[in-house]
């Protein structure tokens, strides 16, 4: 499996974006899908996947902390392309346990609130959004932070037991940026307000000059711990 992966990845080196998902979408048609965040980088892959294949699957995970301009993204991005990104929302009595033990914002409180606070809202409703995929595509990029440096474009996920594949693993923040301006791609009105990187409201601040692209997500904890676990290696 490793060395199939190895070679994916070489045939792949020189291939454009629109190319690499054309041959995964029609390969695993109906068995993939986009997870967006509406990040920039899901918000070109959003549109290159438009543009091939219209009913290609993108799902997002609504936490029901998202700002509000990141909803109000939402439904531009449905109207824009005519589509309907399927959401999935945190299960409705574990929601409540949560709230029950450890209050309204006890993510603050500690790490491991903070995991529990991500696993309800999010790596839950991961798991019943990748039932039945056999790929789902990310808008990860290497250059996003030291814990994502070692990630390829096609990868084994075994955490989830599926295929992953990166498309802008290579890209930089800027190709991103030229991609959205050039294309007239939909974005979160919080990237201009200093916000390169956005989850939920309350784990989300904006970045002064000089800072690293995720030092405004769960800034009060340090470095290592700054994933929500949906992108973890199972060690
Ligand atoms: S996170 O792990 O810190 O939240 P980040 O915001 O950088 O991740 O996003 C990386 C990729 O994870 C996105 O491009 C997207 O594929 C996926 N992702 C993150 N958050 C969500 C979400 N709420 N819904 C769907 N996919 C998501
Ligand atoms: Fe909860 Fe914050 Fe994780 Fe969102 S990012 S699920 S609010 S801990």
């Amino acid at each position: 499996m490793k060395n199939d992966f190895e070679l994916l990845n070489t045939w792949f080196e020189d291939a454009s974006i629109e190319m690499i998902l054309t041959h995964f979408l029609q390969t695993y048609k109906g068995r993939i899908a986009l997870a967006s965040s509406y990040g920039a980088e899901d918000q070109v892959l959003t549109d290159m996947m438009a543009k091939i294949d219209p009913i290609a699957k993108i799902f997002s995970l609504d936490t029901g902390r998202l700002p509000e301009e990141t909803y109000t993204l939402m439904d531009q991005t449905n109207r824009k392309y005519g589509i309907n990104v399927e959401v999935f929302c945190p299960d409705k009595t574990a929601l409540e346990e949560l709230y029950k033990s450890q209050g309204i914002n006890g993510f603050r409180e500690s790490i491991e609130n903070r995991k529990a606070c991500c696993q309800v809202r999010k790596l839950e409703p991961l798991f019943r959004a990748l039932g039945g995929l056999e790929v789902w595509i990310t808008g990860l990029r290497r250059s996003q932070s030291p814990t994502r440096e070692t990630m390829q474009l096609v990868e084994w996920d075994e955490a989830n037991t599926l295929i992953k594949l990166n498309p802008l693993i290579e890209w930089s923040e800027q190709m991103v940026w030229d991609y959205i301006n050039e294309n007239k791609v939909p974005y979160n009105v919080l990237h201009d307000q200093g916000y390169p990187s956005i989850g939920c409201a309350p784990c989300t601040r904006a970045i002064c000059e000089g800072e690293d692209l995720r030092a405004g997500r769960w800034w009060w904890e340090s470095s290592e711990h700054k994933e929500c676990g949906l992108h973890l290696k199972r060690k």
